[in-house]
């Protein structure tokens, strides 16, 4: 899979960039705040529908326009075309093939792996951060549950409102035990996709991460369903084990849910841990014993997304080389030279040797505009 080709239209500091990519290795350098990572964003933005980093989506605008375009031609047998067009007062549109759809329908037909500076977060990091991460991994290669994600969203909303009038004496409970056997038929589901998704990304990322740590230390990650935070366990993800727990915790916490008004368990409450030799990274990781695991569980993305659709997603790689030690660099320089289509940032053509300058094609960027 790969993006041929790239144009922006008043995204973020670009008035108009139109970009051929290759096949294979592209650089994008330039001094800081030229607007590097931009163009990473916009490529992300195309396989997820989301920002990695905007907090609104209306920020990503050219600071002086109402409108802002993206659009990426991708070729994965047939090439086909990809497009967002974001607008200040009416919000985002989403097109495949210039007709407009949805993000479950968009979402899958181009993929990425996005490594970062902040990846660290992912283990130092809050939950959320955790859970975003399941849920546009698994989204961008599983159509099924991109849909039961939504499903189950919509749920959540319906039963927040229903305790909530509960909670305010407006409405009895009647209805509740619905709205309970629905969050637990498509929670239950949502958990058990993310179990397993958790179980081959840990296989993947141990085996990387026993390469990265020359053996010595052993990588699992372990899923943290919501139920085990409330002291439930659970031996195996059947559906008929998992809705077992969801049920139990539901029955437990009802009171308190009555009181509040809105709902306190459900997999948006979920986590998962990132052990090193059995202890928890978050914890008890030296920064570099962190870093070593997230570059391990990234690199299995890759293997995963594979595994998952038979090709390998492109790879985003943001300003990742200047603070590597020698074994990782090493690692992601065999990484750039595998013929997966790579996209990386950096502010010095330094960073890489002759071989590799020689491959690549070389975008110089400075404020917003490629300049010759
Ligand atoms: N909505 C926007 N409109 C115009 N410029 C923006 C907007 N959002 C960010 N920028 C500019 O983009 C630049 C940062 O781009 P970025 O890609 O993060 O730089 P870097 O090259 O360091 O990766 C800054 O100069 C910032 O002012
Ligand atoms: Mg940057």
């Amino acid at each position: 899979m790969r993006i041929n080709q790239l144009s922006l239209r008043n995204f973020r500091n670009y008035r108009q960039l139109n970009i051929q990519l290759n096949p294979y290795l592209n650089i994008i350098v330039g001094n800081n705040a030229q607007g590097k990572t931009n163009i990473l964003e916009s490529i992300y933005l195309l396989a997820t529908t989301k920002s990695f980093r905007a907090s609104k989506e209306e920020e990503m605008i050219y600071h002086t326009e109402a409108n802002s375009l993206i659009v990426g031609k991708i070729q994965r047998e047939a090439e086909h075309t990809l497009e967002i067009i974001f607008n200040k007062s009416s919000g985002k549109k989403i097109k495949y093939n210039s007709k407009e759809t949805t993000p479950a329908k968009f979402i899958g037909a181009f993929n990425v792996v996005l490594f970062t500076p902040e990846d660290l977060y992912l283990i130092k990091g809050p939950p959320s951060g955790r859970r975003r991460f399941l849920d546009i991994e698994i989204s961008q290669v599983d159509k099924v549950y991109r849909d039961l994600l939504g499903d189950y969203q919509k749920t959540l909303v319906q039963r927040n409102n229903l305790l909530k009038n509960i909670s305010l004496n407006r409405q009895d409970s009647s209805l509740l035990e619905i709205w309970d056997e629905q969050l637990i038929e498509l929670g239950s589901k949502v958990i058990i996709k993310r179990a397993e998704m958790i179980r081959k990304l840990g296989l993947l990322s141990r085996l990387m991460h026993r390469k990265l740590s020359n053996g010595l230390e052993e990588l699992v990650l372990k899923y943290q369903p919501f139920f085990i935070q409330q002291g439930f366990n659970i031996t195996e993800y059947s559906y008929q084990e998992v809705t077992k727990q969801f049920r139990q915790t539901l029955l437990a916490v009802r009171p308190m849910e009555l009181k509040r008004g809105y709902s306190l368990v459900g997999p948006q409450r979920d986590d998962f841990l990132f052990l090193i030799n059995q202890l928890d990274a978050k914890l008890f990781g030296s920064q570099g014993q962190q870093r070593t695991a997230v570059l391990a569980c990234r690199l299995a993305e890759l293997e995963y997304m594979k595994s998952e659709t038979g090709k390998y997603p492109v790879i985003l790689l943001d300003d990742v080389m200047s603070e590597l030690d020698q074994s990782r660099k090493k690692f992601l320089l065999e990484l750039l030279q595998s013929r997966v289509q790579t996209i990386i940032t950096t502010t010095n053509l330094s960073d890489f040797n002759d071989d590799i300058l020689q491959a690549a094609s070389i975008f110089t960027i400075e404020s917003g505009k490629i300049i010759e």
